[in-house]
């Protein structure tokens, strides 16, 4: 039997288990078992179902077992910035509180008060994000502060289902660095930022890297699925698996289009300048201590929300069919108006947003979703305009990976309007990149160029180029 890896990925909206193998030097892949994810509101907050979701790893690793497959290792990524803090106990103090819940609302002015906003920056290099987890912990000193008095272990969200499956406490780099308290430059926790926050630092685990082999399964665990395996590390937070996936990064600028879009470039260093600073770019924590200079876009959360307003009535490739038909529709939004993050109503955010901006309203589902891809497609344009600024130089090509790499209409869209080569793929990039660590971890894989050019022939990537334009 071939040796496999399982890689969970979690993203905001789905989690997947995937086993791959290496066959003849390429990455196979087998999806085990796929559910939903999203946020649930519980005791008037915004929070997410941890119990339901360790339960779907767990029969994701009981498929595995029926299916005859024994995984030698697992990866778990999910999304970033939200965190368990356990008592002395080792059980969760609160509810799975979610980065969209309005608990950080006004926060970030709050943390500015004690720290200053470019000191902040030039420490962490991370952008300001109302939901960043150093502004939802504020929130609990200043709102529940017997929280925090009674909190003896902070966990990301990956570290927490690591503590379960190990019963060992880490925390992870690259997903540590999403809560704006690692310092850019030291890679530690930033004593002085806790301190000055009065925020115990004892609650805070030492910080390993990717490629870490945390241990092996509970006894417990052993028990239940009739075998071991070993807990590796991958880049815990998605983004930072799923950029491994990005084949050639010299030329190219990356969107990982999920939920959320993240577009910038990998670095070899933190950019933590003004002008970095006045574009709300980020640094975050990648593998290999590389960092991913990036910007936050709302993504396609908008349509997620759309869809599920139209009560799942069209699927996402549906919605993609409906924008084909509509002609001459040009109303846009900011994609990154808080307004977005969270409205009762996605469809009427979007249509009061036309019309207090005296533009068209779209009414019908293809106009509202052709306003969201065009949406997008400014936002995108702009970041780009930006990054190439910032480094003085062009990038001729984008890769979009992930899900949203499926959109073909937005992959065009993406090519008219940069007027640049467009790669779309691989869609489980998260997955892949997750996967890899471990290989690299076990020594399967040397380093990650080899891992790039594994990923880079085993996967389909598809080109779109932008239209030419016909002048008579
Ligand atoms: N067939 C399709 N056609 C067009 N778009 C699609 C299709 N399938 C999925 N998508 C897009 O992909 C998105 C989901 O992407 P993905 O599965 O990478 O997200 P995720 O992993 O749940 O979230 P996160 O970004 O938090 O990791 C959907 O919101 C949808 O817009
Ligand atoms: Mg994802």
């Amino acid at each position: 039997m071939k040796k496999c890896y399982l890689a969970v990925d979690i993203g905001a909206s789905s989690g997947r288990l995937i086993a791959s193998h290496l066959e003849d030097g390429l990455l196979k892949l087998n999806e085990i078992h796929r559910f939903k994810n999203g946020i649930v509101q519980k005791d008037n907050q915004f929070c997410w179902e941890l119990d339901r979701l360790f339960a779907e790893i767990k029969k994701g690793i009981k498929k595995c077992r029926d299916m005859d497959l024994k995984p030698e290792s697992i990866g778990i990524d999910t999304w970033a910035v939200d965190f368990v803090l356990l008592d002395e106990y080792d059980n969760p103090l609160t509810n799975s509180v979610a980065y969209r819940d309005s608990r950080t609302d006004g926060m970030m002015e709050e943390v500015f008060k004690s720290i200053m906003k470019e000191r902040l920056y030039f420490e962490t290099g991370i952008q300001f994000q109302k939901f960043n987890t150093i502004y939802q912990l504020y929130s609990i000193k200043q709102k529940n502060p017997e929280i925090l008095e009674k909190a003896k272990s902070f966990l990301m969200i990956p570290d927490y289902f690591n503590y379960l499956l190990t019963g060992k406490k880490a925390n992870e780099y690259t997903n540590a660095t999403s809560t704006q308290l690692v310092n850019a430059f030291t890679k530690k926790w930033d004593h002085e930022i806790l301190d000055q926050l009065e925020i115990n630092k004892e609650i805070f685990q030492e910080i390993h890297t990717p490629k870490t082999v945390l241990g092996n399964l509970t006894e417990n665990l052993i028990a239940e699925f009739g075998f071991d395996m070993k807990v590796i590390l991958p880049a815990t937070h998605d983004t930072g698996s799923a950029v491994i996936s990005v084949p050639e990064l010299e030329e190219t600028i990356y969107i990982s289009s999920g939920t959320w879009s993240l577009i910038g470039v990998e670095n070899h260093f933190p950019i933590c300048i003004t002008k970095a600073l006045d574009y709300n770019f980020t640094n975050e924590g990648g593998i290999d201590y590389r960092y991913r200079f990036l910007k936050n876009i709302m993504g396609l959360w908008m349509i997620q929300e759309v869809k599920r307003n139209y009560h799942d009535h069209y699927s996402f490739a549906e919605l993609v069919d409906l924008v084909r038909q509509v002609q001459g529709f040009t109303s846009t939004v900011n994609v990154d108006d808080p307004r977005f993050l969270k409205p009762e109503n996605m469809i009427e955010e979007i249509q009061s947003y036309c019309q207090e901006t005296n533009q068209a309203v779209p009414y019908t589902p293809g106009e509202v979703a052709k306003c969201i891809f065009d949406s997008l497609v400014c936002s995108y344009q702009q970041a780009i305009t930006e990054i190439e600024e910032i480094f003085e130089r062009n990038f001729e090509k984008i890769n979009v990976i992930g899900g949203g790499c499926q959109n073909k209409m937005l992959n065009q869209f993406i090519a008219d309007a940069t007027k640049k080569e467009v790669y779309a793929g691989p869609i489980e990039a998260t997955a892949i990149g997750n996967i890899v660590s471990q290989l690299m971890a076990l020594g399967e894989i040397e380093d990650i160029n080899e891992a790039r050019t594994i990923i880079k022939h085993s996967f389909e990537v598809k080109k779109f180029l932008p239209t030419p334009i016909i002048t008579h």
